[in-house]
């Protein structure tokens, strides 16, 4: 038990520090469940000052549930475009579709019909009822498990299920506390925002800011000087190098891309031909030499320039794609799902992150040739 116990205290700290200290995010401008559900969705796995254009461009183009259920995909894709983790995006459109079978286009209000559509789980439906609803449902995320095993010196592991189902419980007794705050018309949405707040903002995983929080005299990790120890999440993922070769080929001003198929990682964005190699081992003309495409070559023909190396993480790859600029003076054969366009064209499609910075290098290396 924190030193504080009664939680409605611990509530009314949060809501009033809150008033002053929320940001002015855009999202919180607005009460329509679907720009909230938008945000929720964009802001996993994703930083708040990234996410803000992306938002903001999102409700200008789809600004209503059915306009996002007939967007086209490649439309889908292109405004999505940098954010990672597609499946997010594909599971929007799925999800704005099944409300308009199932809920006749208005989005449902009820928990357990919100958990229903694709790709919403306890989070985001407790994200969705409390902020556009007000609704006592709770919301466990990073930052809140943060908070939470901070506030109770939770020393348990937080992904163990008895502990999960602790902090869940936990999460529901303040969000309860919150919905008996008098004369407070928005206790619920605002006192899981401020969890969420006091997690991004004060209660950080390093150097958290114990001096400026409103619960430090809640706050049984602070008490016991263990604050940055916790929350104790278990063994770290081990991280994983892996090594790519790129290859932008040019053929009479054009460049060859392609689409990457279903069911495989970032399904359907653009990107230049490409293959795993070994960490350090791999000629990058042999390699191309190799590939279906570049049939009849020989690797002497071929001359990849290097362009670009681009390095970037996702999940627990730590990934490095050696990019080459490939000029070639015979018509390569065209992969399934290839396709030759010319450097202006490369902005329509939606490209893989950084299969989009080597677009950009590519597309300034060939101008600056001219
Ligand atoms: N992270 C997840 N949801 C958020 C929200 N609504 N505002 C700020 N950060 C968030």
């Amino acid at each position: 038990m924190p030193p504080v116990h009664k939680i409605s205290a611990i509530v009314e700290n949060l809501l009033i520090w809150f008033t002053t200290n929320a940001r002015a995010l855009p999202w919180r401008r607005t009460r329509d469940p679907y720009a909230i559900w938008v945000s929720e969705i964009m802001l996993q796995q994703t930083q708040v000052k990234t996410v803000i254009p992306y938002w903001e461009r999102w409700m200008r183009e789809l600004p209503t549930i059915a306009d996002l259920a007939k967007v086209n995909p490649d439309k889908l894709h292109k405004l999505w475009e940098g954010l990672g983790y597609y499946t997010r995006v594909r599971n929007l459109q799925k999800a704005a579709q099944q409300i308009l079978e199932r809920h006749d286009g208005k989005f449902p209000t009820r928990h357990e019909q919100i958990l229903d559509l694709s790709g919403i789980g306890p989070y985001t439906a407790g994200a969705i009822c409390s902020i556009a609803f007000n609704q006592p449902t709770p919301i466990l995320d990073g930052n809140v498990i943060r908070v939470l095993a901070r506030v109770y010196a939770i020393r348990d592991n937080a992904k163990d299920k008895a502990t999960n189902q602790r902090l869940w419980s936990l999460a529901r007794e303040w969000v309860t506390a919150a919905a008996q705050v008098p004369k407070h018309p928005q206790a619920c949405s605002h006192l899981n925002q401020a969890l969420m707040e006091l997690g991004a903002l004060v209660c950080t995983p390093r150097q958290p800011q114990c001096l400026l929080c409103p619960l430090q005299k809640s706050c049984a990790a602070h008490r016991d000087g263990i604050a940055e120890e916790l929350p104790n999440l278990g063994k770290r993922v081990e991280i994983t190098a892996r090594r790519f070769f790129a290859f932008v080929i040019c053929h009479q001003g054009k460049l060859l891309v392609q689409q990457r198929p279903a069911g495989v990682v970032n399904a359907q964005l653009w990107e230049f031909p490409n293959v795993e190699v070994g960490l350090k081992s791999g000629d990058p003309a042999e390699v191309l030499a190799e590939m279906p495409f570049a049939a009849g070559e020989t690797p002497s023909t071929l001359a990849p320039v290097p362009l670009k190396t681009i390095k970037h993480s996702i999940t627990r790859y730590r990934i490095t794609m050696e990019g080459f600029l490939v000029p070639m003076s015979t018509q390569p054969s065209l992969p399934p799902a290839g396709r030759w366009v010319t450097p202006a064209q490369l902005d329509s499609l939606a490209f893989a992150s950084a299969h989009k910075k080597l677009a950009s290098a590519a597309r300034q290396s060939i101008l600056s040739d001219r």
